[in-house]
Order: C-alpha cells, then sequence, then structure tokens
C-alpha cells in the first residue's frame, strides 16, 4: 500500500533495540538443535503460541530463558547478523543497540564471547549492508547495584567498542536511584548513559533517571506526560524519548494502539523517536512499528518524516554524520 511505501521509502535509525529480543523462534531452535539443548517447546508454532503477555515480566521470564541456548561466539554473530539483514530490507541505516551481558556471564558464558561475537556482525552489517552503529551495554536491574560494578570491570577490556551504557528489565521495585554508583563510574569511563524509565514505572523514575543517573536519553518514558515540570525539562534540555508502540501495545502499558500518547508527546514538542524494542516476540520491526502508528494516528507524511529526523537527532552520530542523513 502507499503508506507502507512511504514507510520503506524512508532511511530510519533504531535507537532502542535489546539484540536479545530479535531472536526469531526459527534461528533460536537452529542453535538449540546445534548447541543439544532442548527448549520447553516442541515446535516454533507452540513456542510462538506462548508469546502472550500480560505485563513486562511475563515476557522477562520467556526473554530470559530463549537466551539461554546462546553459548558460543557464532551464535552472538548469527543472532546479531539475522537482525542487521532484516532491518536493512526496512531501510535502516543506523542502529544503536542493546545487549546484556549478565544475561550470559550468569551462566557461565564470558563477557568476550558475547561482545566478539556481537562486534563481528556489527563489522561486516557496516562493510556489507553499510549500516552504521552504536553499541549499549545494559544493566539488569533486578540484579544488585554490585552485579552491575563487577560488569563494568568485565566491559572495560572493551570499552572502545561500547559506546553507552543502560538500564532494562524488571523496573517497578527497582528505581534508576539503585544505580547511582555505578552510573557515575561508568560516565567517568567514558561511557553514554541511558535508561529505561517510565514504561510500567512511574513518573519519579524518569527524573530519577534525569537527576541521579544523568542519562542523556530515555527508553520508553510513557508516562512523562503526568507531569508538566518534567514535559519543560524534557523540552528545554532536548532529551529525546525512544518509543516502542507495538511492544507497549504487547506488554499492556496500554490496551489498544489507540490509547497511545505518541501524538500528544510529538504535539508537546518533546523529541520522540519510534524503535522496536523486542521484535522477535512483539510482532514488528521497525516498518511494522511505524504503520502501525500511522494507521491508527493517520499520521501524514511529513509526521513520518519527523520522526525519522528525530531518531537521527537523537542518535549519537555526530553532528557531520548526522547532517549527511537529514
Ligand atoms: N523493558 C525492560 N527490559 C527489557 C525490555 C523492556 O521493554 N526489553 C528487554 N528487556
Ligand atoms: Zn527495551
Amino acid at each position: 500500500t502507499e503508506l507502507k511505501n512511504i514507510i520503506q521509502g524512508i532511511p530510519k535509525t533504531e535507537l532502542h533495540l535489546h539484540l536479545e529480543g530479535s531472536f526469531e523462534p526459527e534461528l533460536m531452535f537452529e542453535i538449540a538443535k546445534r548447541n543439544n539443548i532442548t527448549l520447553d517447546y516442541d515446535t516454533v508454532e507452540s513456542l510462538k503460541k506462548a508469546y502472550k503477555f500480560n505485563n513486562l515480566q511475563e515476557f522477562l521470564d520467556i526473554y530470559y530463558l530463549g537466551a539461554k541456548v546462546l553459548i558460543h561466539e557464532q551464535d552472538f554473530f548469527d543472532l546479531t547478523w539475522a537482525y542487521l539483514t532484516k532491518v536493512h530490507s526496512q531501510n535502516v541505516v543506523h542502529v544503536e543497540v542493546f545487549f546484556d551481558p549478565q544475561t550470559h556471564t550468569e551462566r557461565g558464558v564470558s563477557f568476550d564471547v558475547v561482545i566478539n561475537g556481537i562486534k563481528k556482525a556489527l563489522e561486516k552489517g557496516k562493510e556489507e549492508l553499510n549500516i552504521s552503529y552504536k553499541l549499549i551495554m545494559s544493566y539488569l536491574r533486578h540484579l544488585s547495584e554490585e552485579e552491575a560494578f563487577k560488569t563494568l570491570e568485565e566491559a572495560l577490556p572493551f570499552k572502545d567498542w561500547i559506546d553507552g551504557v543502560g538500564l532494562d528489565s524488571s523496573e517497578v521495585g527497582n528505581p534508576p536511584s539503585k544505580f547511582i554508583n555505578v552510573f557515575e563510574a561508568s560516565a567517568k569511563h567514558g561511557f553514554k548513559l541511558v535508561a529505561h524509565a517510565g514504561e510500567e514505572g512511574p513518573v519519579e523514575y524518569i527524573w530519577e533517571a534525569l537527576d541521579h543517573l544523568k542519562i542523556d536519553r530515555i527508553d520508553h518514558g510513557n508516562r512523562c506526560l503526568d507531569d508538566d515540570t518534567l514535559v519543560q525539562k524534557l523540552i528545554e534540555d532536548n532529551i529525546a524519548l525512544t518509543l516502542c508502540p507495538l511492544s507497549n501495545l504487547e506488554l499492556k502499558v496500554i490496551q489498544k494502539m489507540e490509547d497511545h500518547n505518541i501524538v500528544e508527546i510529538l504535539d508537546r514538542g518533546i523529541m520522540a523517536t519510534i524503535n522496536s524494542d523486542d521484535p522477535a516476540y512483539f510482532g514488528g520491526y521497525m516498518n511494522e512499528n511505524y504503520y502501525e502508528t500511522a494507521k491508527v494516528f493517520n499520521l501524514s507524511k511529513d509526521q513520518l518524516l519527523q520522526l525519522a529526523i528525530n531518531g537521527f537527532e537523537a542518535s549519537w552520530l555526530s553532528p557531520v554524520d548526522k547532517d549527511k542523513h537529514i
């Protein structure tokens, strides 16, 4: 259709993507087989049927299970390469992707195995698909700050490959303030800072992420409109939100797409972007997220272009590289 063609035609960025969340069931079964691991599900179809979530935690439980089949460098390479070829077909030209080292190191897979596989695929994507990239290491917020510090230590030999740190996993009960010290230490090592905040958690968590963690971009941030003072701050400080509409729908952050506040967020003048979060679990990559949003809100071509431009603006590309795209 016309709308789909417009979306396909727009060069896009993806700024909120968990590599482990791009793990398609078909590839999961293939890797499980070669690693001699039996999944709890017999077939791709029965696994896909389990992808029905009432909240973030129900998703996370199954997401961590799936990640368990990733053992060797080749597995992390294949995971990342599959994601890159997919988004390349959707005219995504720049990505800033998360990985969760603790999901793997906790199981005895070493940090270097994980990052070597990911890095090789990202480099190949840059060479062969012309996709530029940044890599973000995410701390798991259901674990302690001490564990995050251990992960930071393990990351230091690979510092030049990691552009920023993030904070993800179970939000409610694990406020940003739990990680003040490790974010401060991460900043001292030169990492950029982002955090998931205000997805299921309250608007206060967004304040904490800004004031205590000193982040410069908010992942999700759906609850920002609950506080006019915060809205003012986001606008004045030019702090972007990486929204993920299909994720919000699948995790019941909203009951239906019509309930999403993305248009109001844009109309208030906040720098909002569209992203896919965990596309293998939520039924859509970048184009599907744009499409479902555009369809429901009847977004104009100018609005779609603005969202895509916001993606470049909010990215960590240099000003010169941004200018090449905008
Ligand atoms: N929220 C929190 N943690 C996550 C998510 C998310 O949307 N996706 C993967 N880990
Ligand atoms: Zn996320």
